[in-house]
């Protein structure tokens, strides 16, 4: 299945090279395949907070690979570099609240900093750190997506509808995508019929990346309005709604994109099994539930402005552009570490103790 896995990936976003790193701009996508070059943590930062890079893993990886962009800076600007890094540290760390893998990769950089002795060569240690955080997402999509895949067999079958949101895909990783990831092994073992995927108002990361990602490979692909969901539920077979998480509490609860709450509710109401794909790094024990995270909210001008045109004169809006689903509306958690069903505080520190399964 794995070498299945990686002959069928086609997309990356991130590619280090040449002492930059290049982004593919999400932007632009589905109609420019456009890539953008960044040679400093200040342009990392802006480009994460830009959305030239999105989805919380690939905007961890991106953060990390920043942070080799500063310190570089800063060995050449000589004297105090390790202070001057602070500010970069802050800088990158501040770019997105709310994916805790940012937080993840520039603590494990940080970590791997304070092991560096005299001598050592800090810039090429601090870049092997950075691609060692690249490379091991990927490997985890690959570990989540053989995982998730055998779920669906184990629960469902052949012949499955699948209902997700956002994009979790390629674009959204160091690999092939932790919701995706387990869409296309399914399809590629013959278990899906058809992808229903959420537009997702008001970025359209649905309909602009995941089904293009999707579509690319043959995958036969339904866009929806995201206010379809219960009627796709009620009237299309769906047999699983499969997401994404940017950050999961300690008692399993899960921040994802604006909308999952309501599919998850309406999963729970259609008897539709509910999904989360994501590694350990979307975990994060320090806050208790979902109720501790900050969500952000994006100027109001993406909901306020239709073709340029203001809309809604002398109205508010309210623009959050993510939510928790509360854990017992989850059925599965699946990690590179191993799945949880029906998640709750216990279950979830056992997982986090257990090694990586690759
Ligand atoms: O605002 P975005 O596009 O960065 O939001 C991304 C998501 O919500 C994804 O569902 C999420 O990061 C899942 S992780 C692959």
């Amino acid at each position: 299945m794995r070498d299945r896995l990686l002959a069928a990936e086609k997309v990356t976003a991130i590619d280090w090279r040449d002492g930059a790193l290049y982004l593919l701009d999400q932007r632009a996508l589905p109609f420019e395949q456009r890539w953008l070059a960044y040679t400093d943590a200040v342009g990392v930062a802006e480009a994460i907070r830009t959305m030239v890079v999105r989805g919380a893993p690939a905007i961890g990886i991106s953060a990390a690979y920043g942070l080799v962009l500063a310190l570089r800076q800063r060995l050449a600007d000589g004297d105090d570099w390790e202070m001057a890094l602070e500010e970069d540290f802050e800088l990158l760390g501040e770019a997105r609240p709310t994916a805790v893998n940012l937080f993840w990769a520039l603590n494990r950089m940080r970590e791997r900093l304070l092991r560096i002795k005299a001598g050592d060569d800090v810039l090429a240690i601090m870049l092997a750190e950075a691609e060692a955080i690249h490379e091991s997402d990927r490997e985890a999509n690959l570990t989540m997506a053989q995982l998730g895949a055998e779920l669906i067999r184990r629960h469902q079958g052949s012949e499955q509808a699948i209902l997700t949101h956002c994009n979790a895909g390629a674009l959204a990783t160091g690999g092939f995508g932790t919701a995706l990831g387990v869409i296309r092994a399914a399809y590629l073992e013959g278990m899906v019929e058809r992808v229903y995927v959420a537009e997702t108002r008001p970025w359209l990361q649905g309909s602009r990346l995941t089904a293009w990602e999707l579509a690319g490979e043959g995958v036969p692909v339904t866009i929806g309005v995201d206010s379809a969901a219960a009627h796709l539920m009620k009237t299309k077979g769906i047999t699983w709604v499969i997401v994404g998480a940017d950050r999961i509490t300690a008692n399993g609860d899960v921040v994802s994109k604006i909308g999952t709450y309501q599919l998850a509710v309406n999963a729970m109401h259609h008897g539709v099994r509910f999904m989360v794909v994501a590694p350990s790094s979307s975990i994060d024990l320090n806050l208790a539930s979902g109720e501790e995270v900050m969500l952000e909210e994006r100027d109001v001008s993406e909901l306020l402005e239709v073709g340029g045109e203001r809309v809604g004169a002398g109205v508010e809006a309210f623009n959050p552009v993510f939510d928790v689903t509360p854990a017992d509306l989850i059925d599965v958690i699946v990690t590179e570490k191993g799945i949880v069903e029906r998640p709750d505080a216990a279950k979830m520190a056992q997982l986090m103790c257990r090694k990586r399964l690759h």
